[in-house]
């Protein structure tokens, strides 16, 4: 890569576009870094989103973006630029519908972030983007909130977070990528059901065709179920 191209400028890794905007895209906010390094562009394709842009995507499926209890699957991750604005948007909703009841408050902030999810190949990504994600939650929750939240947030955010490779499916174990199924069943008590990601993806290609119905059982089978669980339970 000559020196000439994009990523060699110094101004371009740290997200400072120093030329005048010719159009209304908005100039990148100086703390936005879009690269890491070169090496790591050449091995993974690793340039992250600016924030501009996620929010003018999303919008393009807005009222998904902003519905609690939305599934949001990124297979390529990063550091969360995109999960951490969808999180945003569905904590704003929360406050809209249950801001005046801390119980409810907490417990639909939760589901939130329940509904997100992300696959990362490199693990220092993985973890910059379950960080990323606690980091938006706690912001929310507020500082007086009793540990045992910020401890079940962490457990979903190691099952929901998976360092793993999307194209093998396969996670940084080489065991197949599960996702848990969170559900809120309300008075405090959420379910999970885990379901392989293979599996899952399956049943996308056969909808629609004459497997569906045939198909439909096997694939819905889920890989563990467990009990109902209140937060605290949750968090342990
Ligand atoms: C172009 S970046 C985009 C990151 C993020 N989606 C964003 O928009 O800011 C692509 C990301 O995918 C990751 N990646 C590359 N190959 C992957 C694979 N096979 N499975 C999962 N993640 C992968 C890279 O490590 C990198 O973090």
């Amino acid at each position: 890569m000559s020196q000439t191209e994009p990523f060699a400028s110094p101004q371009f890794q740290h997200g400072i576009d120093s030329a005048e905007p010719k159009t209304s895209v908005p100039v990148l906010e100086q703390s936005e870094a879009l690269v890491k390094s070169r090496q790591r562009v050449a091995d993974h394709g690793e340039v992250f989103t600016p924030n501009w842009m996620v929010e003018a995507m999303l919008n393009l499926v807005k009222d998904e973006s902003e519905r609690v209890d939305s599934r949001f699957l990124e297979p390529a991750c990063g550091s969360g630029n995109f999960l951490m604005v969808v999180l945003t948007r569905k904590l704003k909703t929360v406050e809209t519908k249950y801001g005046k009841s801390t119980f409810e408050r907490n417990h639909h902030a939760l589901l939130a972030l329940m509904c997100v999810y992300g696959i990362e190949l490199l693990p220092d990504n993985a973890e910059e983007c379950r960080n990323n994600l606690l980091n938006v939650y706690l912001k929310y929750l507020g500082e007086d909130v009793q540990t045992y939240w910020k401890r079940a947030a962490v457990e979903v955010l190691r099952a929901n977070i998976i360092q793993g490779d999307a194209l093998t499916l396969k996670n940084s174990d080489g065991n197949h990528i599960e996702f848990p199924e969170w559900g809120y069943l309300g008075a405090g008590k959420f379910q999970r059901r885990d379901f392989r990601y293979d599996a899952l993806t399956q049943r996308s290609s056969i909808q629609g065709t004459l497997f569906e119905l045939f198909e439909e059982h096997q694939n819905f089978i889920p890989t563990n179920s467990y009990p109902p669980m209140t937060v605290e339970e949750l968090s342990k």
